[in-house]
């Protein structure tokens, strides 16, 4: 039995010796030291030994099975380290070679706009507000004092879906919303930037286009007034364009307001001498702007006698177009990234 025992052990170490992968060496883990291997079926014929014989060949057993277990180890422990060098040598990464360029986008001129003229107001304790571009009648015209039939419709050719839903034309139909919103009536101060839509399309209007509005209301005893709104329009002009500007104030009409005015920035182009941009005026008209009418805090909730403020409104467009010097307002819409790429950088 002794010898048998040799024997199958020699035999295993030359089998694992020549073998030559993992799944060879499993097999003869198998064959050697499973259940019905070879060395495990000696120990089941011990039965025919005397007793005195039975430890000794026992041990003698159990240390062939150790030894050849150990000997598939060291194996399979060189099978996988063959592996994993073999892996490494072939998955090396050049760190040095140049990666692939990833594609950025970058804001859009009239996204920059929006969030710096917001953080201005933000910074002036204004809440910003948001409106539906899908609006009614009743919130874009009449709310803000310009009943059906009123003529003032006529400088905002609108596209209607229904008799009473239209795409809004202009933003200051969130200040009628706020308004009447705002159930305690406590003072407001809002901005609201978004997109509007008219029925125009040339050279200098699109029928898309982004409009901002401000809205203030205090109480009568704070006399919110016209210095106020100069003031107001001025930090939010220079900050936004250029410090060197000048601000004009010219009387105008819009139905939401009274007084009304509209506001024209020095030409930033020739500073005000007067060139093709300012069509040799030397100012460029910029906002509409005025002291809320009492109409309109009437059909929002806000007693006229106890309340009053200010508004204005512009276009994001010629913000942004004078902010950054283009020069063209349908590069704004067109999306060539040559355009757009040169707004990739970091603020
Ligand atoms: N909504 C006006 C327009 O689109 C602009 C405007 C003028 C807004 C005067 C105002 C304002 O808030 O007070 O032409």
């Amino acid at each position: 039995m002794q010898e048998q025992i040799t024997k199958i052990k020699q035999q295993a170490k030359e089998e694992i010796e020549k073998a030559e992968s993992l799944k060879s060496l499993n097999d003869m883990r198998v064959k050697y030291l499973g259940k019905k291997g070879e060395l495990t079926l000696i120990l089941k014929g011990m039965g025919a030994l005397t007793p005195e014989e039975r430890p000794k060949i026992g041990s003698l057993i159990n240390s062939a099975k150790d030894e050849v277990e150990q000997l598939i180890q060291e194996k399979e422990q060189k099978f996988k380290e063959e592996e994993i060098n073999k892996k490494l040598k072939e998955e090396t990464i050049d760190i040095t070679l140049p990666s692939t360029k990833i594609k950025r986008g970058s804001k859009h001129p009239i996204n920059r706009v929006i969030e710096e003229i917001e953080d201005l107001f933000v910074s002036m304790g204004y809440d910003v507000e948001v409106g539906p571009e899908l609006e009614t009648d009743e919130f874009c015209f009449e709310r803000l004092n310009l009943p059906k039939g009123h003529p003032a419709r006529d400088m905002q050719d609108s596209f209607y879906i229904t008799n009473e839903y239209l795409l809004r034309t202009q933003t200051s139909a969130v200040q009628a919303r706020t308004m009447l919103a705002n159930e305690e009536k406590t003072p407001i101060r809002m901005i609201c930037a978004g997109k509007t839509y008219r029925r125009e399309d040339d050279a200098t209007h699109s029928h898309q286009f982004g409009q901002v509005e401000g809205l203030v209301i205090d109480k009568k005893e704070n006399n919110v007034s016209l210095a106020d709104l100069k003031g107001t329009l001025e930090v939010f002009v220079k900050r936004l364009i250029g410090d060197n500007l000048s601000l004009r104030f010219r009387p105008s009409y819009f139905p939401f307001t009274e007084p009304s005015y509209e506001v024209d920035v020095s030409c930033f182009k020739c500073g005000g001498k007067g060139c093709s941009l300012c069509k040799q005026t030397g100012w460029i008209e910029i906002l509409g702007a005025g002291i809320v009418h009492p109409n309109v805090l009437k059909m929002n909730g806000y007693d006229p006698e106890k309340f009053g403020g200010f508004a204005f409104g512009t276009g994001l467009d010629r913000l942004a177009m004078f902010k950054y010097g283009i020069t063209d307002m349908r590069y704004l819409y067109t999306n060539d990234v040559r355009f757009l790429n040169q707004f990739d950088r970091k603020d």
